[in-house]
């Protein structure tokens, strides 16, 4: 047994979140891949099952007020709060991502000053951010700059109404920081919307503490909501009574029974609902969520960054030298739970022989191997592995 392989097992006894690994249905592989799909919660498959067989098929429509369908989107967005440093009341759960980025952007120009015509977005922003930052900059007449986020102190001005940014970049793995960006947004005048797909239930976010205008978040990464489980808004409380939603549904009038036919919207963090949940994924999410019971995010930090620390050392130590390059921050403040290594030319056919090999990371165009660090159910001993099976593909 090699010195690294001695030391994963000495820092799996040691890790306190090490039981928290049996709350999930596993292989014997090793799965990377938790930063695009995380890994189902034993607790879902039996809540799928009593929803779909009790909830809906016995008591049908009963179930709206009897099963608390209706409220599902804030009780379990009240239930996400803690995760992200937010109090109760400002987070709703519904919709994709994408929507809710349209939600967020357009609320976030409406509660701008008119004359301010600029929204700054991430120029290396995962896709849907950026396509939907251009249609919201068409259908609120502004203009749409893409700036790094390094770059956004420097291109905020009096003419920047909003900025949207990403808090871990999807194909780095680097995390912004969010404290001094929002920081220099409010200074500059106008509101920041953060994405927190890649940071959300890795990293502390501190939403509140940081006075973060409006975030949006997906849950099927380390939140393991599921396939396409529902993403989550979330509207700071004091600018709620001001927040215009650009997809005013029934389901956020204030009297969505009294069908009205003018809007008005409904008080606090459920103004930003649209339509019908997707109930079965709702609560197939708040099932998962069951795992958060009892754990503080700030420990999942730490073991997150000590996986990540670990799988860099023992790809020092097996990968030949030269044969990959770490696009992932060293420091520790910049860097999210996932590593990304630059593997030119043959990344995609690497990644297809490791997960062949039960190590499942994810390949990302022209030449990158991601790798996630979910640390409620990795271990060391899976970063050690995983590293050893790399090298032996690389050889
Ligand atoms: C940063 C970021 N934003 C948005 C999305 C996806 O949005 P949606 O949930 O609408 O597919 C992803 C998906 O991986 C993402 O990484």
């Amino acid at each position: 047994m090699s010195d690294l392989a001695r030391d994963a097992q000495q820092y799996d006894a040691d890790d306190p979140l090490a039981g928290r690994r049996a709350l999930f249905v596993l292989d014997d592989g090793v799965y990377l891949d938790g930063n695009s799909l995380g890994a189902l919660a034993r607790s879902v498959p039996g809540r799928v099952e009593d929803v779909v067989r009790r909830q809906w098929g016995a008591l049908k429509i009963r179930s709206w007020d009897e099963s608390g369908w209706w409220t599902a989107p804030e009780r379990i967005g009240d239930r996400i709060a803690p995760l992200v440093g937010a109090a109760a009341g400002q987070i709703v759960v519904g919709d994709s991502t994408s929507v809710n980025v349209f939600k967020a952007l357009v609320g976030a120009v409406r509660l701008a000053d008119d004359d301010r015509d600029e929204i700054l977005v991430d120029a290396t922003t995962f896709p849907t951010d950026g396509y939907i930052a251009g249609s919201a900059a068409r259908l609120t007449g502004r203009t749409l700059r893409p700036v790094r986020p390094d770059e956004v102190p420097a291109a905020l001005s009096g003419r920047t109404a909003a900025v949207l940014l990403n808090h871990v970049d999807y194909r780095t793995g680097r995390l912004y920081d969010l404290p001094s960006l929002t920081a220099a947004v409010h200074a500059a005048g106008a509101i920041a919307v953060w994405d927190l797909c890649h940071s959300a239930g890795a990293l502390p976010v501190g939403l509140d503490e940081h006075g973060v205008d409006l975030a949006v978040g997906c849950t099927y990464k380390y939140l393991n909501g599921g396939p396409g489980s529902p993403a989550y808004l979330y509207v700071r409380g004091e600018l709620q009574d001001r927040f215009d939603s650009p997809l005013p549904g029934w389901n956020s009038h204030a009297e969505p029974f009294g069908m009205r036919e003018a809007y008005e919207p409904a008080a606090g963090a459920l103004r930003g609902r649209v339509g019908t949940p997707d109930i079965l994924s709702m609560l197939a999410l708040e099932a998962a969520l069951e795992v958060w019971d009892g754990v503080s995010v700030d420990e999942v930090r730490t073991k997150s960054l000590a996986l990540t620390d670990f799988f860099l050392e023992c790809v020092r130590e097996y990968v030949p030298e030269g044969r990959v390059e770490s696009l992932t921050p060293v420091r520790h403040e910049e860097r999210g739970s996932q590593v990304a290594l630059r593997c030119a030319p043959d990344a995609g056919d690497v990644m297809k022989r490791l997960i062949a090999r039960g190590v499942v990371g994810d390949f990302r165009r022209p030449d990158v191997l991601r790798f996630g660090f979910t640390p409620l159910y990795v271990g060391f001993a899976d970063v050690e592995r995983a590293a050893r099976v790399l090298a032996e593909e690389l050889r």
